[in-house]
């Protein structure tokens, strides 16, 4: 293999500065689109039912946050003016290797909705007398006709249980809870992550209309004003993850085909922490000609190689090496780590786009000043994400991008669901 033919697969990852503009009007455009008709756009224009919350929203609740592999329940206390206290929290993983798994294609609705029941009663310390609101975090495209009411239109990120698609999921879960004797448990909102997020981050400070989530999944959610019309303002869901207008790029359209759900979710295969690892290595299995092989790494990986400060990359070379049964050159540690930091860059870039979009969309030419909160592991931990999104905000906006301020909203899954159940619908 040669640097030439590692550097032009490096190449199919990087976006211009003018190539990013035209991903953030594209953005623009399906959002107004959608936002007239949701056929017309690649983002689904989800209606959450809830607005900003007051800031003064009190009273104990549950809360359930189902998105990832880990599952967990919380008993939140609100005590208003952005306060609160987490009384409990239990967390379990869907998926033990060779113990259980809740969400392959073998698994059942009401298997995972049973699991999920039996954690509720772990967090009220099976007090079957007293009863509790549970709000309910589930971070899945879903299609609401209110607050309660959702149902799931199509798993994202690999799930594919069976029974849950098409279904109202409060349903399931609310069966599930009176079946497992935690009928005093009552469901009441529903939300998708994004918005949990935004309303954390509301609850605490003001000046925050977006709400995004960067981890194993990718979303964003934002307040729309419907200016100019009489209708009350909502937060609604884009699941950005959808949009389709970024031109794919070898790998992929590899990646796309080798999924679960071929041609959905084509911004999230290409930024979310589910897919960074597996694009990293079709690439490796090209680049080390043996592209009938695949190697599977994760996002952690990629942390761990951008980690690396040793001079001569020893953990770049030992993780490459475990892998693919073979000694690595320095010099080829050092593609690995361009490669690794081509891939995490564009990532975090394309983020970057998606907000601008909201942005103009939002404010036109006059950007307000405002925080964007985001949640999720590759905001936190991966190396080079936040410092690209703020590069890349400035490619895209210029000055005006300095009226940004993009914070992390840690947890805000929990708290959100919480000030969920405590808030007025918009109905
Ligand atoms: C889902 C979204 C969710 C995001 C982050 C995506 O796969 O479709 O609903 O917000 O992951 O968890």
């Amino acid at each position: 293999m040669n640097k030439q033919k590692f550097q032009s697969m490096i190449d199919e990852f990087t976006v211009n500065q003018e190539e990013l503009q035209q991903i953030s009007a594209a953005f623009r455009r399906d959002i107004e689109m959608g936002l007239v008709d949701e056929q017309t756009s690649s983002l689904r224009m989800l209606k959450s039912y809830v607005g900003l919350p007051a800031g003064d929203e009190q009273g104990e609740f549950l809360a359930l946050d189902f998105g990832g592999t880990n599952i967990r329940v919380l008993r939140i206390k609100l005590h208003g003016h952005g306060q609160f206290e987490i009384l409990k929290k239990v967390a379990k993983p869907l998926r033990v290797q060779g113990i259980y798994d809740f969400i392959d294609a073998q698994a059942k609705a009401e298997d995972l909705f049973d699991f999920i029941a039996g954690l509720v009663d772990e967090a009220i310390d099976e007090n079957h007398e007293q009863e509790f609101l549970l709000g309910h975090t589930f971070s899945f495209p879903s299609e609401q006709t209110n607050l309660y009411n959702a149902k799931l239109i199509i798993w994202t990120k690999e799930f594919a249980t069976k029974g849950v698609e098409g279904q109202v999921v409060n349903d399931l879960l609310s069966e599930a809870l009176v079946r497992n004797g935690v009928g005093n448990v009552r469901p009441t909102a529903v939300i998708n992550d994004t918005v949990a997020v935004l309303l954390a981050a509301a609850y605490k400070q003001s000046s925050t209309y977006i709400g995004s989530i960067y981890a194993t999944g990718h979303n964003t959610c934002y307040l729309e004003p419907y200016k100019g019309e009489a209708k009350a303002r909502m937060i609604i869901n884009l699941e950005s993850g959808a949009f389709n207008k970024i031109a794919p790029n070898t790998y992929d359209k590899i990646l796309d085909e080798q999924s679960e759900k071929p041609n959905e979710q084509r911004l999230e295969k290409m930024v979310s922490g589910r897919y960074l690892g597996v694009l990293f290595g079709l690439v490796i299995a090209n680049g080390f000609g043996a592209s009938n092989k695949s190697y599977d790494f994760t996002s952690i990986d990629l942390s761990a190689i951008l980690s690396d400060e040793t001079t001569a990359l020893d953990d770049v070379k030992k993780i490459m090496e475990v892998k693919l049964e073979r000694t690595i050159l320095q010099e080829e540690c050092e593609w690995v780590r361009a490669l690794a930091e081509a891939i995490v860059v564009r990532s975090a870039r394309l983020v970057a786009a998606t907000f601008a979009g909201i942005i103009w969309h939002l404010d036109g030419d006059t950007v307000r000043k405002q925080h964007i909160a985001v949640d999720g592991s590759l905001y936190e931990k991966m190396p080079l994400c936040v410092e690209s999104i703020q590069k890349a905000l400035y490619d895209i906006l210029g000055e005006q991008a300095s009226a940004l301020d993009t914070v992390l909203e840690n947890g805000g899954s929990g708290l959100g669901a919480a000030i969920a159940s405590a808030i007025e619908p918009v109905t």
